[in-house]
């Protein structure tokens, strides 16, 4: 039977909703600016860096290096201030169930999120020490869906990448653990995360060893 030793969590869209903070804080900047930005665009920004989400909100617009710097220092200002807000009442729901239940099976537990801000987001969640490793948005240069953040991850908990399950809420985050052998589920909608092994809508009420046998009993 095939082995699993480590969960590695996205955090964005799978521990907590912070993904919503993201779309705010850009739709002002991008209000402000007069560039035409919905809730149907920020589909593409989901899970990648915020250079990258900036190019797509963009939408091929080509601006000097020093004002996509501004713009992402607003961009990031705007968030931050939504940051303070967030409390432990903020884990999603059966989040903190199923880190305690994954601990208690003897799985090693890894973050990654391409946020910069995510050890703030973790400190503020009251969760940090939960993680044996946090891979964020300084640990690696290529961001997912390059596969190089979750093989990072992995190094540090010294699992190698085919023992490791991915827990995801976006297509970019799901493409880069399938390029480095990783079990993936997809937390959300199967249109964004239907490549993944195992699709979930959330954490809520699920198992970790009802994943377990569902992950190594299909083909990987
Ligand atoms: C990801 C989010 O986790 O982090 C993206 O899903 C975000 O929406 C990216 O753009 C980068 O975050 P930050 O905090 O470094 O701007
Ligand atoms: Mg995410």
């Amino acid at each position: 039977m095939p082995k699993i030793s480590a969960f590695i969590f996205d955090l964005d869209g799978v521990i907590t909703d912070t993904a919503e903070y993201h779309y705010r804080a850009w739709k002002r900047l991008a209000d402000e600016e007069g560039l035409p930005f919905s809730r149907e665009d920020n589909e593409a920004l989901r899970g990648v860096s915020r250079r990258e989400s900036l190019l797509r909100l963009l939408k091929g617009k080509v601006l000097p290096e020093p004002q996509m710097e501004a713009y992402m220092a607003r961009k990031n200002e705007y968030y931050r201030a939504f940051l303070a807000q967030i409390t432990p009442a903020d884990l999603l729901e059966g989040v903190a169930e199923f880190l305690a239940e994954a601990r208690a099976h003897g799985l090693k537990i890894g973050l990654g999120s391409a946020s910069k801000n995510a050890r703030d987001v973790l400190s503020a969640l009251g969760i940090t020490d939960q993680f044996d490793a946090i891979g964020d948005g300084y640990s690696v240069s290529r961001t997912k869906p390059a596969p190089d953040l979750f093989v990072w991850v992995a190094g540090r908990l010294n699992v190698p990448p085919a023992e490791c399950v991915v827990f995801e809420d976006a297509e970019a985050g799901i493409a880069a653990a399938r390029e480095c052998g990783m079990y993936t589920v997809g937390i959300g909608e199967p249109t964004r995360v239907g490549a993944a092994n195992l699709v979930l809508p959330s954490l809520a009420g699920v198992s970790v060893s009802q994943i377990l046998s569902k992950l190594t009993d299909s083909p990987h």
